[in-house]
């Protein structure tokens, strides 16, 4: 049987994931709840999505303090003080404030005084942005111990008038430790992708410096997200399951020797779409969409981390993480845990 690893040119400095933490607030928004709101039903919610709740974060927590919550539990797995830490990457749709960055942010709720930090916004699909990046920092020799998190706040984002789009989304995070280690396991390869022709399939258009914000742009509803989920939920069962393809093949494996598939907790139909057309068995698919709905770029972050606690995954386990959102974006990544 084939090394997956030995495709992939570590450059004698392969990178570990060497803790993973997550974190999600505990105020739940059931189904049930959602039907006082708007016009919809818990039947309706859980036969087109699976999703039965979700997390909302309170009024006075943000997505950093979601993100340090996170970090800290990654943290503490690794074995990891504040001051070791050497660089930040936040994956987040919802920042605290366009400026500074959420990441720096947390570096100051942290204490990690020596970390550089920044944010990245690849919607959905940032975890694994995020995660490509912070790897990349470790291969170059530039960094020895990098923090990466998917954090979210998208409660501060949705329009909780729209039915189509309101009970679709939580709050969360999740957070990994990467650090070199000799003879380590890791991410192995990371497939990314994006189509900026589709950007208005899903979209926040308000807030930035093509609609600043108005009394016209907040009364016109543009800071809310809108999405077309039809045509969205056709991108994102065909973006995944190439990328998916192309990361096992990079890899020279195929779906028999996964042990878990992680994929983006939209909608439990995308999942066993993108499972069937994977041959992903039902044992092999991480799903927890029911309880968290979609975090977004959290989302992938937080579900590693409850298939790591819960026993899931063992060291040595492949890991397919495939993730799909705005942009349009996507990825894969295969993880040897
Ligand atoms: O994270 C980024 C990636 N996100 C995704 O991939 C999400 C992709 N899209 C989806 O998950 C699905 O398209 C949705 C769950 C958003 C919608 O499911 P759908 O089966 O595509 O429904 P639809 O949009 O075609 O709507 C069907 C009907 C419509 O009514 P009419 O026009 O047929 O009378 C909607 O108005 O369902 C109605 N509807 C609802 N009814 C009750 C939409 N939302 C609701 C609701 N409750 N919450």
């Amino acid at each position: 049987m084939k090394n997956p690893r030995a495709k992939h040119n570590f450059q004698g400095r392969p990178c570990a994931i060497t803790g993973v933490g997550a974190y999600v607030p505990e105020r739940i928004l059931t189904n049930a709840e959602l039907e006082k709101l708007v016009e919809t039903s818990d039947e309706w919610i859980t036969s087109r999505t699976g999703i039965k709740e979700r997390r909302i974060a309170a009024v006075d927590q943000f997505t950093s303090d979601l993100a340090t919550k996170a970090a800290e539990r990654a943290m503490k797995m690794a074995g990891v003080t504040a001051d070791q830490i050497d660089l930040i990457i936040v994956a987040t749709l919802t920042p605290d404030m366009p400026f500074p960055s959420t990441a720096c942010l947390v570096q100051r709720n942290l204490g990690a005084a020596r970390a550089a930090a920044f944010d990245i916004e690849a919607a959905c699909s940032g975890f694994i942005y995020a995660l490509e990046i912070g790897q990349q920092f470790i291969l170059s020799r530039t960094y020895e111990t990098v923090l990466v998190i998917g954090a979210e706040k998208l409660s501060s984002i949705v329009n909780w008038k729209d039915r189509n789009t309101c009970v679709l989304f939580g709050d969360g995070a999740g957070a990994a430790i990467l650090q070199h280690r000799e003879n380590s396991h890791g991410l192995l390869t990371a497939v990314m992708g994006a189509d900026g022709n589709k950007a208005d399939l899903l979209s926040m258009p308000g807030g930035g410096s093509a609609c600043p914000a108005t009394q016209t742009s907040v009364s016109d509803g543009k800071h809310f997200l809108r999405m077309d989920g039809k045509e969205t939920f056709k991108n994102a069962v065909n973006a995944m399951v190439s990328a998916a393809h192309e990361a096992m093949r990079r890899c020279e494996i195929d779906i028999t020797r996964i042990k878990c598939v992680i994929p983006h907790q939209a909608n439990q139909r995308i999942v066993d779409a993108v499972g069937d057309r994977l041959k992903a068995t039902p044992e092999q698919l991480f799903i927890n969409l029911h309880k968290y709905g979609n975090t977004s770029a959290a989302s992938v972050a937080i579900a590693l981390d409850e298939a790591v606690s819960s026993g899931r995954i063992e060291r040595g386990d492949l890991i397919l993480l495939v993730v799909f959102g705005a942009g349009l974006t996507w990825g894969a990544a295969v993880i040897e845990w």
